[in-house]
């Protein structure tokens, strides 16, 4: 093989190894969401951290109705609004909802940084600036790092925890417990994205708002799935469909259509087609991955750019030459599937 050949047989190796998808993906037929999102097998014990937030708040609407969940405990972090009113607005959707998990407030801000909102997305009150009525459910008195680790105590190497904010929570959990990484089973996030970004051009939000935390937990040792940008900007709904799901009739499909018209707004302003439902698609991730594509990769957040701190730094485009994989990146969405499944959890709010 002369030199050349040999040159282009190595880059063709690397090409090889880049994740092309070459067919459209579909849910397996018979699809599983049925058997595996309802089934009566032992439940998934799950913690749930969040900076409500309109995708937030619809991610709750969802988890209320995945039967495949044991919901421990939701916690608040500072993120799309401030803190108060992101707990606010937890325990009014979660009123909405009708569930009584405990919640438990978390960070008022970052572990470091100054912090950044996005009240031109959330409106001022986080909720679209729809008001729900006031929350008869009341806060626990523990603070969120302490519970989570409690959660994770008592279901050791069983507790999945899901994170669609500002991960500040978290990484004082980790800095406070060093035994923590232990016993959790996995981490879903919300967050990053293995090309560019939606706050700055390298940048996804909640990674953006708290780097050194993210980076702790891409670091810790436990399995992180990382639904970032690549799969959530396609897990959408066009200004059509979400009027359909406004249609549904509940009141908490209402709630739905409305908390998200600004954002909605906000998104077509930029040229989107529709709004994209971030942590809703990481919650559909966390309870059936079957509908997503994903790919093993070694993930670290950077820190210290300038101009690129936030940036999920991945080895999925490289020639992975990392010696640990053991994160999955979330590349893609089957955009009908998604949608039917939201749907139908949707729709089990009629009665
Ligand atoms: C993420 O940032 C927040 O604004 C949303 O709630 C979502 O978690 C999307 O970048
Ligand atoms: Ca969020």
């Amino acid at each position: 093989m002369s030199d050349l050949t040999q040159h282009k047989a190595g880059n063709l190796d690397i090409l090889r190894k880049i994740p092309v998808r070459k067919t459209p993906f579909k849910a397996q037929a018979p699809d599983k969401f049925e058997s595996t999102c309802f089934s009566k097998q032992p439940k998934i014990p799950v913690w749930f951290d969040c900076d409500t937030g309109v995708d937030d708040a619809i991610a709750l609407l969802l988890l209320r109705h995945l039967t495949c969940f044991d919901l421990i405990g939701v916690s608040t972090v500072a993120g799309n609004v401030e803190l108060e009113k992101t707990t606010h607005n937890t325990l009014c959707v979660l009123e909405l909802t009708g569930d009584d998990v405990p919640v438990y407030r978390g960070a008022s801000q970052p572990l470091i940084r100054d912090q950044i909102m996005a009240p031109e997305v959330h409106g001022k009150n986080g909720l679209g600036d729809v008001e729900l009525p006031q929350p008869s459910k009341q806060l626990e008195a523990k603070n969120a790092w302490d519970a989570l680790y409690d959660a994770a105590l008592a279901h050791p190497g069983e507790l999945v925890l899901i994170a669609v904010g500002p991960m500040t929570n978290i990484g004082l959990a980790l800095a406070k417990y060093k035994n923590l990484p232990q016993l959790l089973k996995r981490i879903v996030i919300m967050g990053g994205a293995a090309k560019g970004g939606n706050t700055t051009p390298s940048a996804e939000f909640n990674i953006l708002v708290d780097p050194e935390a993210a980076d702790m937990l891409f670091n810790c040792g436990v399995p992180v799935a990382m639904c970032g940008l690549d799969m959530t900007l396609k897990a959408y709904l066009t200004p059509e469909e979400l009027d359909e799901l406004g249609n549904l009739g509940s009141p908490q499909a209402s709630f739905a259509r409305d908390c998200l018209q600004n954002a909605l707004r906000y998104s077509l302003s930029l040229g989107f087609g529709g709004i994209s439902l971030h942590d809703p698609a990481a919650i559909l991730y966390a309870a059936d991955e079957s509908i997503f594509e994903q790919y093993p990769a070694w993930v670290r957040v950077e820190t210290k750019g300038a101009i690129t701190y936030g940036k999920t730094v991945t080895d999925l485009y490289s020639d992975k030459k990392m010696p640990e994989r053991n994160h999955m990146v979330v590349t893609d969405v089957d955009r009908e599937a998604f949608k039917a499944r939201l749907f139908n959890l949707m729709k089990r709010y009629n009665g």
